[in-house]
């Protein structure tokens, strides 16, 4: 996934201050980082993003790292330079062709095992015989696969940055330039932004930048839009021990503050987006990960007011869902920025389709796609498990289906949610006592079948336990050959009775059982005080998400940065 930053400025600045930077784009990445400058710091390390050797500088370029194509190793950490030494760049994406790339390249060395190494060695090769500008450009016709780039060349007062598929933007600050995978890099420096778009490349200065895109064989200049940014600021962990804890606990206020705007200055967006949703013949969610678990309950609530509705994991949507000019695709997404959805949304338009959107980062590149779009208003979520976003995302969506007939009330899902942080010493006991086995189940009928699946997901992220989420009817028909004496399955009660009967199903068979939502007539269970389905749902992923974090404490784990994940998956 990975996230880059390119700073060039008119006066000197620490190397240091490159670092604060990139420390905000650490949730694209956190393997190893990497810092160059134009005063000779070259600097590259494993594990989290931590202060560099001081350096004044007027450009530099740095990377922290999410790996796809070699080891986590300072060989392969970025930035990555030429064999003069000479080019030295940052990279996210993956050049899909970088083998046969490097194939023309015969005679240089390779000292690492990433894709992007590559492309120093490419542009290195073309500046032989061409300016840098035509070698980009040759680079940007032949490489196949995503990228967001930052050259940054040993005596020239440009950065150089292109882009395909990864996010890449400009800041304007009032001495220089900086280029970031997002906006929230530069946070602090301005609120003045310029988004790449496709196949644009960009040559920066510290007084001006030229924008070009690549159209055909041919690089044409353009003129870009000065996006003002309203920044609902950056978060701190404040008394809470992860972040984890601390965007669980702020549930309630912002599930309030959603709906308090969809109220009021977001209800004209909502109205439009109801429209599509009535013109369309058919709907379909696109999301991935705790997002699609969001979409399953959306497709409940509508089709329980009478609108058809789907949702598809955005990976295997091309394959599994017909699209044309009748079709309104939902995107749910809390970055905005995952590949997996971005790639579904791809030439959508030209097939006709009209493109919604419910998003929680602002200016994110599903937002920018979307004919219409609603902020989810989760406020900015640090801890790479999904939580309060999700809250949102699925209080929206009950919201939406609400517009359509009055069958869910939104507003009692911060009173339950609250009713579930009274039990805490409670789920505490509970999560301790589940630590030490290796596999959970969860299952879930109706409208708690998404919920099901959710706190699977958590379970494994976080607490890295094997854990299945499942619809209590399947059971059955396969899984339940797996419980054995003492194995636990959590079950979500409520909705229909047939749970209780799944449920006893896996008692008789030694499992242990704990209700979520019951009374404890089969096992010990935790309350649920809600009167509405949704509250209910909800209610039960809030509980999830105590258990998934108290295992987790109990087992020392990272919690806000498990293993081998990112908050942000830019990579297909
Ligand atoms: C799990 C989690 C991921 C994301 C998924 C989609 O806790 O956070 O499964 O839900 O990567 O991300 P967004 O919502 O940003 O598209």
């Amino acid at each position: 996934m990975c996230g880059i930053i390119g700073m060039v400025c008119k006066e000197k600045f620490e190397s240091n201050d490159v670092i604060k930077m990139l420390k905000r784009l650490e949730y694209r990445g956190y393997d190893s980082f990497g810092i160059a400058t134009d005063s000779g710091l070259f600097e590259k390390e494993i594990g989290e993003i931590k202060a560099v050797q001081n350096n004044f500088c007027k450009q530099a370029i740095s990377h922290t790292r999410w790996s796809t194509h070699g080891r986590v190793t300072k060989a392969n950490a970025h930035p990555h330079k030429d064999c003069t030494g000479n080019i030295t760049i940052v990279h996210n994406g993956i050049i899909e062709n970088y083998l046969e790339l490097k194939k023309q390249l015969p005679k240089h060395v390779f000292v690492s095992e990433t894709d992007t190494e590559v492309i120093a060695h490419y542009l290195e090769e073309k500046t032989r015989t061409k300016p840098i500008r035509d070698a980009i450009t040759d680079f940007m016709k032949d490489a196949q696969g995503t990228f967001s780039v930052v050259v940054m060349i040993k005596g020239d007062e440009n950065l150089y940055a292109f882009k395909r598929g990864s996010p890449l933007s400009l800041g304007l600050m009032k001495d220089g330039h900086v280029i970031a995978s997002d906006i929230y890099a530069f946070s602090d420096k301005t609120d003045k932004a310029i988004f790449f778009n496709e196949d644009e490349f960009a040559i920066v200065t510290e007084k001006d930048y030229e924008f070009y895109r690549l159209i055909g064989n041919t690089l044409n200049p353009v003129t870009k839009d000065i996006i003002t940014v309203k920044w609902s600021g950056c978060e701190e962990k404040k008394n809470f021990n992860h972040y984890m804890i601390k965007e669980i606990y702020e549930e309630p206020a912002v599930v309030e503050r959603l709906i308090n705007s969809l109220n009021t200055e977001q209800n004209s967006d909502l109205e439009k987006m109801k429209k599509l949703m009535t013109e369309a013949k058919r709907i379909v969610f696109v999301a991935s990960g705790t997002s699609y678990h969001a979409t399953l309950l959306g497709v409940y609530f509508l089709n329980k007011v009478g609108v058809e509705a789907h949702a598809i994991i955005a990976s295997e949507f091309r394959n599994f869902y017909l699209v044309d000019k009748e079709t309104l695709i939902v995107a749910v997404t809390q970055s905005g920025e995952t590949m997996d959805v971005i790639e579904a949304l791809h030439g959508m338009k030209d097939k006709g389709a009209k493109i919604a959107s419910l998003v929680n980062v602002p200016y994110s590149t599903i937002q920018r796609m979307s004919n219409v779009s609603i902020n989810i208003e989760a406020g900015q979520e640090i801890c790479v498990a999904a939580t309060k976003s999700f809250v949102n995302q699925v209080v929206c969506l009950a919201y939406l289906a609400s517009m359509f007939e009055k069958k869910n009330s939104v507003e009692q899902v911060s009173k339950s949610i609250k009713h579930i942080f009274s039990q805490e010493e409670k789920i505490k006991q509970i999560a301790k006592s589940l630590a030490k086995h290796d596999d959970i189940y969860v299952i879930g009928r109706g409208f708690l079948y998404p919920i099901a699946r959710e706190i699977a997901l958590k379970i494994k992220e976080i607490s890295y336990i094997h854990a299945e989420g499942m619809m209590g009817g399947e059971l059955k028909h396969g899984t339940l050959a797996l419980i054995e004496e003492g194995t636990p399955v959590l079950v979500l009660m409520g909705g229909k009775n047939e749970i209780v009967s799944n449920a006893m199903e896996v008692k008789a068979r030694g499992g242990r059982i704990i209700e979520i939502g019951g009374n404890g007539v089969m096992g010990e269970f935790i309350s649920i005080d809600a009167e509405d389905k949704l509250s209910s749902a909800l209610s039960a992923a809030v509980i999830g998400q105590l258990l998934t974090y108290y295992i987790a404490l109990e087992k020392g784990l990272p919690i806000d940065k498990p293993r081998n994940l990112a908050k942000v998956c830019t990579t297909k």
